[in-house]
């Protein structure tokens, strides 16, 4: 499996040679291939500025080209801010738009802001200020001010856009360089995974992106897992859903969201749009940060994970999973291969909470999320799951027992038996304890009344 790394750029097919595939795009276009017009601002997914859209099964999504490594964006197809043209051969509607809003001053963030404005509209944004909002989450502008480049996303929202041509796509597993693995199927990604026991496995790279970004240490050696059709299925059955690891944010969330809607606002403070495009929960759960958004909502939806190795596949219940810090019980030879969990029952509810510093592209300080059955009024079980709390995401059992027993105060005041979390500059751990004991409050309060709730949720 030896081969160079080929892919569509502005309409262009390009082919790689003799250059590390950990290599950034954002590097290899400012640096091997002359594209100056995508910037670099924070090297870890931040900012925006080195927003690029990625053209895929007719659809357009904007990524963070410095956390991406060109061994990822093999077969795809991307576009960049000098690919832009408009029908006439002149500016793009975006680029007008921008520029009749007075949507830039400096102009450093401005590429980036085109590209999620493309994006955006290539993928039949609408103009509600919400939608505006989630598509420009991942952007960051220091000088001009949001409210000129709001004006321009409402002109081109709706904008009649040619679906993107197709991708070079690959159907043969690749390797680049003898360090990045590209496999097609189950089979040879567990072949290698059992030949490379100590390599790391790569999914959106979101995380790991950062270790040739922001680190400039990037791994030695890959194994990307995103084109194994059996770890990006979805399925789901009348009482069931079932994700394949490798789905990323965006395409499990329309799923998600039906069964579960409390996720709707949850996910979209989950990083940005660039970061969902990318970004996968079986790299959530396989990253096994205290903090990661996922592990406490799956724990409180009482989801398992399927993991397979060549030795065959186990199922196991993400209460088993996390062992430590940072410590799962993934095998060295294992891949996790979905993630699946109970539809509601009649008489359940499901609710979940992330308190950040910052409303958007922020990590959690703490993330609640339970589950509840209710019967006659009267609480029948609970699973009440916090991440941010410990080292690592937990159920509270001993608040869920009280919660049975005693009610919501009990809990809360249980809280404190359950987590011993640490102080850090996110939160002290006086600040977390008070925080998770307020939101089984707050749970409390939109159980006896969601819409009044929702209402002061609103505000
Ligand atoms: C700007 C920014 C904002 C972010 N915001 C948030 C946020 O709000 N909330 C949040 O929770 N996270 C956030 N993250 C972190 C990150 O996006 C998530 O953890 C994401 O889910 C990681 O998925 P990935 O596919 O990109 O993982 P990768 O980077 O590909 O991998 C992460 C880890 O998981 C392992 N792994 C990947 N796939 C598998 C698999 N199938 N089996 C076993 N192990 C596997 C990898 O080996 C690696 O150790 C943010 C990151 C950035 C850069
Ligand atoms: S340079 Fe800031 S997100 Fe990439
Ligand atoms: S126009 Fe200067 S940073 Fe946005």
């Amino acid at each position: 499996m030896a081969d160079n790394i080929r892919f569509t750029l502005n309409d262009t097919l390009v082919e790689v040679a003799d250059l590390s595939p950990m290599t950034t795009l954002l590097d290899w276009l400012r640096d091997h291939h002359g594209l100056r017009g995508t910037k670099e601002g924070c090297a870890e997914g931040d900012c925006g500025a080195c927003t690029v859209v990625l053209e895929r099964e007719g659809r357009r999504d904007a990524i963070n080209a410095c956390i991406v490594l060109l061994g990822q964006v093999d077969g795809q197809s991307v576009r960049t801010v000098e690919g832009l043209r408009g029908a006439d051969g002149g500016p793009h509607p975006v680029q007008t738009a921008m520029a009749e809003a007075d949507a830039t001053q400096c102009g450093f963030c401005t590429p980036g802001f085109v590209m999620s404005a493309v994006a955006f509209a290539g993928s039949g944004g609408t103009a509600e200020p919400d939608a505006i909002h989630d598509a420009l989450a991942g952007n960051l502008c220091r000088c001009t001010g949001y409210r000129p480049i709001v004006d321009a996303m409402t002109r081109i929202a709706g904008l009649t856009v040619e679906p993107p041509p197709a991708a070079p796509s690959r159907a043969q597993s690749v390797g680049f360089e003898g360090a990045f693995f590209a496999p097609r199927s189950l089979a040879e990604a567990l072949t290698l995974r059992a030949e490379h026991p100590d390599e790391l496995l790569l999914s959106g790279g979101t995380d790991l992106g950062l270790l040739a970004s922001r680190a400039r240490k990037p791994p030695e050696k890959l194994i990307h897992l995103v084109h194994v059709p059996e770890l990006t299925a979805i399925s789901t059955t009348s009482d069931r859903i079932a994700i394949g690891a490798a789905t990323t944010y965006g395409d499990a969330a329309p799923t998600l969201i039906e069964a579960f809607p409390a996720l709707r606002p949850y996910l979209s403070r989950l990083g940005s749009r660039q970061i969902r495009n990318m970004g996968t929960i079986g790299g959530n759960i396989g990253t096994a940060s205290p903090i990661g958004d996922m592990p406490p909502v799956l724990l409180a939806l009482e989801a398992s994970l399927t993991l397979v190795s060549k030795r065959g596949t186990r199922e196991i219940p993400l209460d088993e999973f996390f062992l430590d810090y940072r410590k799962t019980a993934l095998a060295p030879d294992e891949i996790i291969q979905s993630l699946s969990m109970p539809r509601l029952w009649e008489g359940e509810t499901f609710h979940c909470d992330k308190v950040s510093k910052r409303r958007d592209q922020d990590i959690s300080t703490v993330a609640g999320a339970y589950r509840v059955r209710i019967r006659h009024g009267k609480i029948e079980d609970a699973r009440l799951a916090f991440g941010g709390m410990a080292a690592t995401p937990r159920r509270a059992r001993a608040a869920e027992a009280a919660l049975l027993k005693d009610g919501f105060a009990a809990a809360a005041e249980a809280i404190a038996t359950d987590f011993k979390p640490v102080d850090d500059w996110r939160g002290s751990a006086a600040y977390r304890l008070q925080v998770a004991a307020n939101l089984l409050r707050r749970l409390e309060l939109r159980l006896a009344d969601p819409q009044r709730v929702l209402e002061v949720e609103s505000l």
